[in-house]
């Protein structure tokens, strides 16, 4: 495990950036190339480890796939195409890959056990398990399959009319997914509006899907069709230089290409409520598979602000760096309804609380989230990712900030998402 010391007192950031492809429509178009027919043609694909192992996994399914760069060439098999792995299929630091890959196998009619790292050890399966099993589908695993490794054999699948008890994107596509194999419609209810990239997604290829506020249906037994995907820059990748830019004094800095899918976008609000200077100008060109644009953010005074309800599902990956903007604010910026994010690659309240704290942010951990009273500048320490990218990336992006030295443990965590973050954080440092 290597540290690394951050760049701290960093006078200004200047530039303009092209973040990697969204982590979320990157897995899908994959996902969902594999389980078309005909070829599909991914550009702009991230190239990051979570990725990387939906890649590994559909090829062990036996879907050709082809990788140069940030294209990506997938050979559809057809839901009627996959093979069964002789070999455990490995989602290294992945939950969308696991969750999203037990709704494609719970209509498979074969076997196969899924694992991942020690992160993914410890996340909650039930969520997803519990419906597919309702389905028609046979998983188990460990704690009675609340915890991987998994087993899971599918075959045919009943449809279902599910009420989601949490929010989760990730629960309503493994139904959605699985429900394209069931008989029948099946229909996912969800209390708030999640990111909607499998809805999207579906009808990129030809599928057909109905939504009705928070509702969505979808018909069993469809065919899919190969297509070409540009996927656009990852809003959740942006957010630090976002962040970067509007807490160190006299920045500006320029984000193209971010993608604005309205289910993702609820950091601009925050910004905007915080007092943050972020200008939006949205890409005319149809070419991206969803809505993107240009984000330009300027430094500018900021204020707390409260943060809960419906707003937290449209924001939750950003959290981590909206706290340390909150830290930067003058006032009291409460997180609130964000139990959720307990249940990601760290139990995010304690790692951001506990590592902001270490270089003397006023952080609160509470039970759905966070208070921070901010306006004091940070001064520096010790700090790690835990191994969770979005924690590292929040935490290179406190030191720039920082008075004195910050030290960072276990930053190789960021490649699970940004593998070039850090070149592309250095090309905006001035001074
Ligand atoms: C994701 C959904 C969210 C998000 C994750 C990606 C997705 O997780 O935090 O990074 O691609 O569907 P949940 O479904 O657990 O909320």
């Amino acid at each position: 495990m290597d540290t690394v010391s951050l760049q701290t007192k960093v006078k200004s950031l200047r530039g303009t950036i092209e973040v990697p492809g969204d982590k979320s429509i990157s897995h899908r178009a994959v996902m969902f190339g594999a389980l078309a027919e005909g070829t599909t043609t991914i550009s702009h694909f991230l190239p990051g480890e979570d990725c990387l192992s939906t890649i590994s996994c559909f090829r062990q399914l036996g879907v050709p796939i082809e990788r140069v760069g940030d294209s990506v060439k997938v050979t559809g098999r057809g839901f009627n195409g996959l093979s069964e792995p002789s070999e455990l299929l490995d989602v290294g630091n992945s939950g969308t890959t696991i969750r999203l890959m037990l709704g494609i196998l719970a209509g498979q009619p074969f076997h196969a056990v899924l694992a991942g790292d020690s992160s993914i050890a410890q996340r909650p399966m039930t969520r997803v398990v519990d419906p597919l099993r309702v389905m028609g589908a046979e998983i188990d695993g460990r704690k009675k399959g609340e915890r991987t490794p998994l087993s899971i054999r599918g075959g045919s699948l009943s449809s279902i009319n599910y009420e989601m008890p949490v929010a989760s994107a990730q629960v309503k596509s493994a139904i959605l997914l699985a429900g394209l194999q069931a008989e029948g419609v099946t229909t996912v209810k969800e209390a708030s509006k999640t990111r909607d990239h499998t809805e999207r997604m579906i009808a990129r290829f030809g599928g057909e899907i109905s939504v009705n506020g928070n509702e969505v249906s979808v018909r069993g037994k469809q065919r899919f069709t190969g297509t070409t995907i540009k996927v656009p820059g990852d809003i959740s990748s942006a957010a630090f230089f976002m962040v970067a830019a509007a807490i160190i004094p006299e920045s500006e800095v320029t984000l193209v290409n971010v993608g604005l899918n309205p289910t993702r976008t609820g950091i601009l609000d925050v910004m905007l409520a915080m007092g943050a200077d972020v200008t939006v100008v949205p890409d005319s060109s149809e070419e991206n598979a969803e809505p993107a644009g240009t984000i330009i953010v300027r430094s500018s005074q900021l204020k707390g602000t409260e943060i809960g309800g419906g707003l937290i599902p449209r924001l939750i990956d950003e959290l981590p760096v909206i706290s340390l903007l909150a830290a930067h604010a003058e006032g009291t910026t409460v997180i609130k309804d964000a139990q959720e994010l307990k249940v990601k690659e760290t139990n995010r309240i304690d790692t951001v609380a506990g590592e902001l704290s270490k270089l003397g942010a006023d952080i609160t951990p509470t039970d759905d989230g966070m208070i921070i009273n901010g306006g004091s500048r940070l001064t520096g320490g010790s700090v790690s990712s835990h191994g969770d990218h979005r924690i590292g990336m929040m935490l290179a992006v406190a030191g720039l900030a920082s008075a004195g030295e910050v030290t960072l443990e276990n930053p190789e965590a960021i490649a699970v998402s940004y593998p070039q973050f850090f070149e592309h954080l250095s090309s905006l440092v001035q001074g």
